[in-house]
């Protein structure tokens, strides 16, 4: 690997292995001066992801991506951003490496997701506090989930939430309360036993009470008896399995510096000048994604309010209301990076094909005074959940990974 004051853009196209075979390639082809490489960059098996990503969240991407970045751009100890984290795939890939790391999202979810996984409490603590929580006391709920849940589920998942609440709201919630919300927010709804609910689809994303009971009627079943405790050991085991005492180790060193936002992207005042090394994101697409409406039964569990998060969620409806919100948080991310520090900044095609929007962040980019190095295009192969939905590689808009290579200048 280059050393990491002098890599070049160009360096980070023909590391990729795909491109050593074809160093004699003609130049690249270049959008408004920005040379363009693209080929598969990273594949799932070059570089087997650790389970403990395996947190589904809507529009994440794989962790082979930040992976990809973190190795070629920073070092153990530098400070890794992501102003749009999601469920935190660049946070806990840049903590499993060795670095530090800052994170920011409107949505609370997303730390909810993420804190978690990096103080990576011992199985045996999670279950021992599993043991302790009751969870058979007679609940009345708010709202009517009797078409995703068994009566016996929706009382144990009443019981957990109130005692998180309660654990939260008294100041006494540690990591295994933590780790515990965080995978039970997880496992409210899917599509196989290993979740609470009745078999629902898509996994990461909770349909409406009226689309459920179709899905019911459809399938012909009524919600099966599931026990809360036993899948939420499960799957922090499963979360877990590739989690070694260094790993545990470089996780919770990690979780000791890190800082985590929830606010707008573009006003991260808390975040000192000059302070991060590389920034791996991905915004929304304009208004592709509905985050808030998707995460409802998520925000209901945490007691947050979908509707107030939504409300600050970016849905832009057009390239040129997207942009002005990108031109700020390319601003503030010019201002938090590093002298000689990198962007890599995600997106992909919108109206159906129509609008690339890398074309869109390059001025963006050089406006908020960075350098615009390379726009890299990771071009997937078929993968196994484009093929659950039907979807054939390239049909639809997020089936290739475009990233804009920023570096602001020395
Ligand atoms: C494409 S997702 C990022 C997914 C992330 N890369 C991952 O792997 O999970 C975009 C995220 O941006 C957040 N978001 C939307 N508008 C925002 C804004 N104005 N400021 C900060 N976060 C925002 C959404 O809540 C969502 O989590």
């Amino acid at each position: 690997m280059a050393a990491v004051a002098t890599v070049t853009a160009y360096d980070l196209a023909v590391t990729a292995p795909a491109a050593r075979r074809t160093r004699s390639a003609p130049p690249p082809r270049r959008i408004n001066g920005v040379p363009v490489y693209e080929q598969e960059f990273w594949t799932s098996k070059q570089r087997q992801a650790n389970p403990l990503h395996e947190v589904s969240y809507r529009g994440c991407f794989k962790p082979q991506l930040p992976a990809y970045f973190i190795d070629r751009l920073s070092k153990p100890g530098d400070f890794i951003y992501d102003p749009f984290s999601g469920r935190g795939t660049t946070a806990v890939e840049a903590a499993l490496m060795g670095r530090n790391v800052i994170a920011n999202d409107i949505n609370p979810l997303s730390a909810i997701l993420t804190l978690p996984r990096l103080e990576a409490p011992l199985i045996a603590n999670i279950d021992v506090r599993l043991r302790a929580i009751k969870v058979s006391a007679k609940q009345k709920n708010d709202i009517d989930l009797s078409m995703f849940y068994h009566p016996d589920t929706e009382r144990e998942l009443l019981n957990l939430r109130a005692y998180l609440a309660e654990r939260r709201d008294s100041g006494k919630e540690d990591d295994a309360d933590r780790w515990i919300r965080m995978v039970a927010t997880n496992r409210l709804t899917g599509h196989s036993p290993g979740f609470f609910s009745a078999y629902t689809l898509p996994p990461n994303q909770a349909v409406s009470p009226e689309s459920q009971i179709r899905i019911n009627e459809k399938t012909g079943k009524d919600p099966e008896y599931r026990d809360v405790r036993a899948l939420i050991l499960r799957k922090s085991m499963q979360l877990q399995s590739d989690i070694n005492a260094a790993a545990r180790w470089r996780l919770q060193q990690a979780a000791a510096k890190a800082m985590f936002l929830e606010g707008p992207a573009g006003e991260t005042a808390d975040i000192p000048d000059g302070s991060v090394q590389l920034t791996v994101t991905s915004p929304p697409f304009l208004n592709v994604v509905q985050y808030a409406k998707d995460n409802w039964l998520r925000c209901w569990f945490n007691s947050l309010d979908a509707e107030e998060i939504g409300a600050g969620i970016t849905m832009a409806t057009s390239v040129n209301e997207w942009s002005a919100v990108m031109l700020q948080v390319l601003s503030e991310l010019h201002r938090i990076t590093r002298p000689k520090g990198w962007v890599a900044f995600e997106v992909g095609e919108v109206q159906r094909g129509s609008v690339n929007l890398d074309e869109a962040v390059v001025p963006l980019g050089l406006e908020a005074g960075f350098r615009c190095e390379a726009i890299l295009i990771n071009t997937q192969k078929f993968t196994k959940t484009s093929n659950i939905w039907g979807i054939g590689n390239n049909e639809r808009g997020t089936n290739s990974n475009r990233i804009v290579i920023l570096q602001k200048p020395a």
